[in-house]
């Protein structure tokens, strides 16, 4: 049996989600929560929990099923992926938003931090890239480095209109169709919506082997559909250990007790906090594999919640501004503001207890005893020493802060993260009773996109974007 079923191995390997540092006991009167703030809005919580369980699984919330719903498609993107593996040096995601930072937080969570540079011998998996914009530069770039012989592309988008992602298409299918003609579908696998859009047209018109983004699972919610599974096993990375971790969380989550549900407590913290004037997320992992989770965060928690309107239609232009940072790196260019600016910020530290890895620091400079005190300690030490000091200046300054520990980085505990943050902003979502769902504002931006390109049917959006006040030159200096 897998380790990931064995349930004394999944209890070792549960998150902790600490909050003591968002109590007025730890933090201060001034900024920090009493429990009673807490009791009385214990029914609230409740109530958006319910709330939650009554549409799971319906319209947008598709995704809190993947852990549960995907047995034949897990076996077919496994078996994929085998064959990728065998086949091909590269694999490159064209996608965004959505569909590139999952793949790529994934990767950099559970795969080799120089996974692209490491000798073939020692990289059992293909080189990978999430290509997930268009700058030119970035394209050629792409196209020096890898041989498209031996690439296999994956064209990630659910809606199939995102012009960036269909841009990237374009450009890669014709280079196939100029290479292998005919056999250029066995070079690019489509993963997108089944029921409509344009991409999945143009999969079944050229025979592209495609995978399905449910109905049910926005962008920013797929990354434990195939748009993240079909990567993730392409990397040798466990989908099943993932996906179980996910249940895991779930299964954590399954209570209305807002005590022993982490992540409606911490919804609920959320929402308290961002009623105070706390406008600001910051997440701080203290991993470099976890760096690109806070990136992934940061649009899901961003896109989520920021929203004009809630659903009566008042206005409530309600959200919270995720920023990314990472310790310690950061400690020393950001950290100064959070311990010393304004108080507008909750900071959340991702902690590892066990790194895959331990570093000795090397004995040496034993004249110098201010360098000399780091020898025989292990960079592990230093690095936990620092997330604790990091904490503890921020908590005497009345910062609000909380800490979520991973006992280790493994497939199974990044389910657990995901799956955690994922509820989190679905609870805060029915907190706040705004659609956690849409995105009316990134869909603003692709309207005008096409417009300003010539799209068929954007010619009122063209004249509006021509009628826009002219910009003036003197205040362009
Ligand atoms: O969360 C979302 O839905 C968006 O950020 C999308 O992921 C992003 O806009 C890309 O959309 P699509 O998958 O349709 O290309």
């Amino acid at each position: 049996m897998a380790n990931y079923n064995c349930e004394n191995w999944q209890k070792s390997m549960k998150l902790r989600f600490d909050y003591n540092n968002m109590m007025a006991k730890y933090v201060g009167e001034t900024e920090g929560l009493q429990e009673k703030e807490l009791n009385e809005l214990n029914d609230f919580a409740i109530n958006a929990f319910n709330k939650f369980n009554a549409i799971r699984g319906t319209g947008m919330t598709g995704w809190a099923d993947l852990p549960y719903n995907q047995g034949e498609i897990v076996e077919d993107v496994i078996k994929t992926a085998d064959d990728i593996r065998k086949n091909f040096k590269y694999f490159v995601v064209l996608g965004i938003g959505g569909s590139a930072l999952g793949p790529s937080a994934v990767f950099q969570a559970l795969c080799h931090l120089h996974h692209n540079d490491l000798p073939d011998d020692k990289r059992n998996a293909p080189k990978f890239y999430v290509e997930d914009n268009v700058d030119p530069e970035r394209m050629q770039a792409l196209l020096d480095v890898i041989d498209v012989n031996e690439t296999m592309f994956n064209v990630v988008t659910k809606s199939g209109a995102t012009s960036e992602t269909m841009a990237q298409y374009l450009i890669i299918m014709d280079i196939l169709k100029a290479k292998f003609g005919d056999k250029a579908k066995e070079h690019i696998i489509a993963t997108t919506s089944s029921a409509k859009g344009n991409l999945i047209k143009i999969a079944k018109e050229e025979g592209l082997k495609t995978f399905y983004i449910p109905d049910g699972v926005g962008g920013r919610f797929s990354e434990l559909c195939p748009v993240g599974l079909l990567p993730a096993s392409v990397l040798g990375i466990d989908i099943k250990e993932l996906l179980k971790g996910a249940e895991y969380m779930d299964k954590l989550c399954a209570t209305s007790d807002v005590k022993s549900n982490p992540a409606l407590m911490s919804a609920l913290l959320s929402y308290i906090t961002i009623n105070k004037g706390k406008n600001i997320s910051v997440m701080m992992p203290y991993a470099d594999g976890l760096k690109l989770v806070a990136d992934w965060y940061c649009q899901l928690w961003a896109e989520s919640l920021g929203k004009t309107f809630d659903n009566d239609g008042k206005k409530v232009f309600v959200g919270q501004t995720p920023v990314k940072a990472l310790g310690v790196t950061d400690q020393h260019s950001q950290v100064q503001l959070y311990t010393e600016g304004p108080f507008d910020k909750v900071t959340t530290f991702l902690a590892v207890d066990n790194y895959r890895k331990t570093f000795i620091i090397a004995d040496g400079c034993e004249d110098i005893p201010d360098v000399n005190f780091l020898c025989g300690h292990t960079m592990n030490e230093l690095i936990q020493a620092e997330r604790v000091a990091t904490e503890y200046a921020l908590t005497v300054k009345e910062r609000l802060n909380r800490t979520i520990y991973l006992p280790e980085i493994n497939a199974f505990t990044i389910g657990q993260l995901l799956f955690f943050f994922e509820l989190e902003t679905a609870y805060a979502g029915e907190m706040f009773n705004i659609n956690t769902y849409n995105q009316p504002g990134v869909e603003g931006g692709k309207n005008a996109t096409y417009a300003l390109l010539g799209r068929k049917g954007y010619e009122e959006k063209k004249a509006e974007l021509n009628n826009a006040p002219k910009k003036d030159d003197k205040f362009i200096i």
